[in-house]
């Protein structure tokens, strides 16, 4: 660097500076000539600082300017002036003063970028992640990576103040069960054995309040081979909790303490406690175990008004067991038939057979199952569910489950083509009492719900042989705006209980000892009652930058494909590599 030492950043000269000699360092965003005079916008991670090259600069001065292009890394040595009234700039910051090169020195050549690296210029997601390290140069990038830094740091703060200890759990380790499929490590010396990336450090961490950590956290990167969407990387970050001798109550205020404060780092206001909504009621008022909860719009149950219509479709639905249930949607009642023509496409994709509607408009109360049900308990339906005249109704048969779904589905559909949710509103909840066990029709078993270490619900321990679909569990999520941004749960703590589970879930003595064997011995060695949390901290970060995709906070993340554009990973190996490892491929 010529022996120069940089004395400022791009974004901090102003006033006070002026007549100072100052060396500044940075890529060159834009070079603007004149004629006589140039100007070069130099960039840093701070800011932008404009370089004036006047007719008396010197002629290396004007010639090594004349020569640099865009993201050329240069250094510049000059004087700060003050800018004249008219050429102030009140957008940035250093937008008071010039500085008038003396020197500047080109520290490295740049080829044309592929793409315009201006915050406004739209790019092609597979462009910016080819050349991820340009896209990273674009301010918005910047901001959100400084963001999820600060998040980072604050979450640290927050725990350590709490008395927590960060531990580190192995990457090379034994599949942790969460659902997902594991990315699997090939052992170069135990030929023909595999260690499993984790998807969590669950056990790990619950060895740890075994061993008497009591107040262990990590933020940890975790591992799931799982189809992708824009929340889901197959790689994330968790921000991993667990704590001995508490109840649920402790988990919720110390993460609201946690949320608070990571948020207010930047500058995000949220208010504590979070509400708290059953499982079952999530699903009957929202169709959702991760309610948005920043629009109304709840689905209510129309069997009342329904029943003893004589309408044959709703009164077989009802008496098989399901239900009839609707959403208001307010102010739609001038909806098109195209618009809910639509809307039934919409439903159908969802799950549902079919779509009724009614519309109540100043005149009148349109809907084709009026026929059927008559005005007014077509009026008795709309009054139900909270609706009056300007307001569509929508109305779902069916199974419950899945005609909560479908109205759940339709109420975000209509939530995002109403314009219903304020942007920049955190309205988080918790979620709470899911099932342990869900059954899978296509394998025939149980499943859990969460994870197997999550403890029954105490008051529905007697119906895990009998009932086990009714069996509640101790496990609670934390949401958000209708992400899911942590799940955690209390733990069984004893090795009896641990057995049981894992009979439910279908795992023989035999496959339960030789895959848990070690955690079922360490439960009967003194272990405390313990539970714990895990938050997605790169979901956390997604919604604090408003992003949309977890794309937005993560520096060199994959497709949806689960590619690495940049370096093109998964990549082929040598023969000599799989050799080493004594894998043979097969042809696929
Ligand atoms: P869970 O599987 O619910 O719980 O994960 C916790 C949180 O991690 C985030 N998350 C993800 N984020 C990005 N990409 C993914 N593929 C992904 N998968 C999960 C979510 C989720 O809420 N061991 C338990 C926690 C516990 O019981 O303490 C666990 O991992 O925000």
């Amino acid at each position: 660097m010529n022996g120069w030492r940089r004395t400022h950043t791009c974004g901090e000269l102003g006033a006070e500076e002026v007549g100072q000699s100052v060396v500044l360092m940075g890529w060159v965003d834009v070079v603007r000539d004149l004629g006589g005079i140039t100007f070069l916008e130099l960039r840093d991670r701070m800011g932008v600082t404009q370089i004036l090259i006047s007719p008396s600069s010197g002629a290396d001065v004007k010639n090594t300017a004349k020569r640099v292009g865009s993201e050329w890394v240069v250094a510049v040595k000059g004087e700060v002036l003050r800018r004249a009234e008219d050429n102030v700039n009140k957008s940035v910051a250093t937008g008071e003063i010039e500085v008038r090169a003396d020197g500047i020195e080109v520290l490295s050549e740049a080829k044309t970028p592929p793409f315009e690296l201006n915050e406004g210029v739209k790019v092609s997601e597979d462009l910016r992640l080819r050349y991820r390290y340009l896209d990273l140069r674009r301010a918005p990038m910047r901001r959100n990576l400084e963001k999820r830094s600060k998040l980072g740091f604050a979450a640290r703060e927050y725990l350590v103040g709490q008395g927590f200890n960060e531990i580190e759990t192995p990457f090379l380790t034994k599949s942790t069960p969460e659902g997902a499929r594991d990315y699997l490590v090939p052992s170069r010396v135990h030929k023909g054995s595999f260690y499993a990336l984790p998807q969590s450090p669950q056990i790990f961490k619950q060895l740890l309040m075994i061993a008497g950590m009591e107040r262990y956290f990590q933020i940890v990167r975790c591992f799931r081979d799982e189809d992708l969407r824009a929340d889901r990387q197959p790689e994330f970050t968790q921000i991993d909790i667990e704590m001995s001798f508490i109840e649920p109550r402790d988990i919720y205020s110390l993460v609201e303490g946690l949320f608070v404060h990571m948020l207010r780092a930047i500058d995000i206001d949220v208010s504590a406690p979070f509400p708290k909504l059953r499982y079952d009621e999530a699903i009957d008022r929202y169709g959702s175990d991760k309610p948005d909860l920043r629009f109304g719009c709840e689905i209510s149950d129309l069997g009342g008004v329904v029943r003893g219509s004589g309408y044959g479709i709703f009164e077989s639905v009802l008496e098989g067991g399901g239900v009839v249930r609707a959403i208001v949607a307010k102010g739609c009642a001038g909806y098109s038939r195209k618009d809910l023509d639509n809307l039934e496409v919409s439903a159908k994709a969802l799950g549902a057979k079919g779509l009724g509607w009614a519309r109540w408009t100043d005149s009148e109360l349109k809907s084709p199952l009026a026929r059927h049900l008559g005005d007014d308990r077509m009026k008795q339906a709309f009054e139900t569910a909270g609706g009056g005249v300007g307001d569509l109704l929508l109305i779902v048969a069916g199974e419950r489950s899945r005609t909560s779904s479908v109205l759940g589905g339709l109420r975000i559909e209509l939530a995002k083509r109403e314009g219903w949710i304020r942007e920049g509103e955190w309205k988080f909840v918790w979620v709470t009492e899911f099932p342990l066990l869900e059954y899978s029709e296509s394998d025939g078993r149980w499943y859990s719900m969460h994870h197997p270490f999550t403890s029954p619900h105490p008051e529905d321990m007697d119906l895990i042989d009998t009932d086990p679909g009714a069996v509640r569990s101790l496990a609670y999520d934390v949401v958000a705006n209708g992400y899911e941004l942590g799940g955690g749960s209390i733990r069984i703590h004893n090795s009896g209980v641990q057995e049981k589970i894992f009979k439910a879930l279908g795992l023989s003595d035999e496959e339960a000892k030789e895959k848990f064997g070690f955690f079922l011995e360490a439960l009967q060695y003194g272990t405390p009652p313990h539970g714990g949390i895990a938050l997605g901290f790169d979901r956390i970060a997604m919604l604090a930058v408003g992003g949309t995709s977890l794309r937005d906070v993560i520096a060199f993340p994959k497709t949806t494909s689960a590619l690495d554009m940049m370096t093109g990973s998964p990549s082929d190996v040598t023969s000599a590599q799989l050799d080493e490892l004594g894998i043979a491929l097969k042809k696929v």
